[in-house]
């Protein structure tokens, strides 16, 4: 197994205690049961990029097939009460997203509604198609729930996605809202990043609920250096003067923008980010991305990239308290990092977010992951 040959401290016994640990006191439906029974044990023996791309290609197909997903989705609506959010002037079935960075490239997502989700987030997409880092990129740590990665934004470039978004339904006729998360491409400097990052705006906007400005990628050379403040106020001045004008075309409105933020940023930093997002009157931030921190036992393990999962639970929980008491709740967050089970989910709305997002927890806890959360805080959901 992956795991046992980058971490070999951690026995396999611990590796089953703890994650018989984390799943105690989450109601798991029969889905969940079956997926961590019988599926998990099978993907987790394949390398783990390997079963990402199996995972990507069952849901791609799943989505193709419209009575299947209909079917699930009225199975759904059976479970999990519907109390629609209404944000940015989108309407969200339930509080549960899927996280940028499982369909970086938007072929999986027309089943996303089927499994529970009440929003998904494709990407992260850039002007020019690239590669990624070499293989492999991911790492799987199951004592720790957690993921390592470094993939780089490996995606087949905007107009590529662009192409595949116009032959499927567009917005206004989707299940759930769909975001698109733009990034900046690797063979662009710095300098050049809000060309590169309007470049991309101006190919896929007209495919979006909502867009993100994803400045906080760890896997990027430089990327988190427009988190700066007078770097993000150029990008930011930039992408709202290209949607205000966009909006004055007939036909077209405004989209949604959303700032995606690193977990790894100091108090004031976070503040000055805050300061330009209402500067630029952002829509909303997503809090957070993957960590470049090692804590407790990764302070050990020699893996590059970003951290998330479990570990990043509590920092990310922490930006999102800070992050709401700092707007008094005038900005709207996604929150996201480190939520693996109902207790995780409830904190990140307690601390202020309105919507969350889970990636790393649906690798641990399955297909149906979304369902299962969105039922266990549906209490929580005050319709918009
Ligand atoms: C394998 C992997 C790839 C990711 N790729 C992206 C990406 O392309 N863009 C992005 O904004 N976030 C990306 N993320 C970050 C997630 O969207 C999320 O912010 C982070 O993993 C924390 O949530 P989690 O603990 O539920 O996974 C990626 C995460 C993982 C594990």
């Amino acid at each position: 197994m992956l795991f046992a040959m980058e971490n070999p401290l951690i026995s396999h016994l611990e590796r089953g205690v703890n994650l018989a640990k984390a799943a105690a006191g989450f109601h798991r439906g029969p889905m969940g049961k079956v997926y961590e029974r019988l599926a998990r044990p099978l993907f987790f023996r394949m390398e783990s990029e390997r079963a990402h791309e199996v995972g990507v290609r069952g849901m791609a197909v799943l989505g193709a097939m419209t009575p299947v997903c209909r079917l699930l989705e009225t199975w759904q609506r059976h479970r999990i009460p519907v109390r629609p959010v209404e944000l940015f002037g989108l309407r969200f079935p339930n509080l549960i997203g899927l996280a940028a960075g499982f369909d970086k490239n938007g072929e999986a997502w027309p089943a996303a509604a089927a499994m529970g989700f009440g929003h998904v987030e494709i990407g992260t997409i850039t002007a020019l198609a690239q590669p990624g880092n070499p293989r492999p990129r991911v790492f799987r740590y199951p004592a720790h729930e957690a993921v390592i990665n470094r993939m780089g934004f490996n995606n087949e470039g905007a107009a590529a996605v662009a192409a595949r978004l116009a032959r499927q339904p567009g917005p206004g006729r989707r299940r759930i809202p769909l975001g698109i998360n733009l990034g900046k491409s690797k063979a662009v400097e710095i300098e050049q990043a809000t060309q590169d990052y309007l470049a991309s705006f101006q190919a896929l906007a007209d495919h979006a609920d909502y867009l993100v400005l994803n400045v906080s990628s760890p896997n990027t050379p430089n990327l988190r250096q427009l988190q700066d403040e007078s770097r993000l106020r150029e990008l930011l001045a930039a992408i709202t003067a290209a949607n205000r004008d966009r909006a004055t075309r007939a036909g077209k409105s405004r989209v949604p923008v959303l700032l995606k933020i690193a977990p790894d940023l100091s108090w004031a930093q976070i503040g000055a980010v805050l300061g330009v997002i209402f500067e630029y009157g952002l829509d909303g931030i997503i809090a957070t991305n993957t960590t470049l921190e090692r804590p407790g036992p990764f302070a050990r393990i020699e893996q590059a990239g970003g951290l998330s999962g479990a570990p990043l639970r509590n920092r990310s929980t922490a930006i999102i308290n800070f992050i709401a008491r700092a707007t008094a709740g005038r900005l709207p967050i996604i929150g996201v990092g480190g939520i693996t089970d109902a207790r995780s989910a409830a904190e990140k709305l307690d601390a202020g977010a309105a919507l969350i997002q889970v990636y790393t927890g649906m690798i641990y806890r399955g297909p149906f992951f979304a369902a299962d959360l969105a039922v266990a805080v549906a209490d929580r959901q005050h319709p918009g």
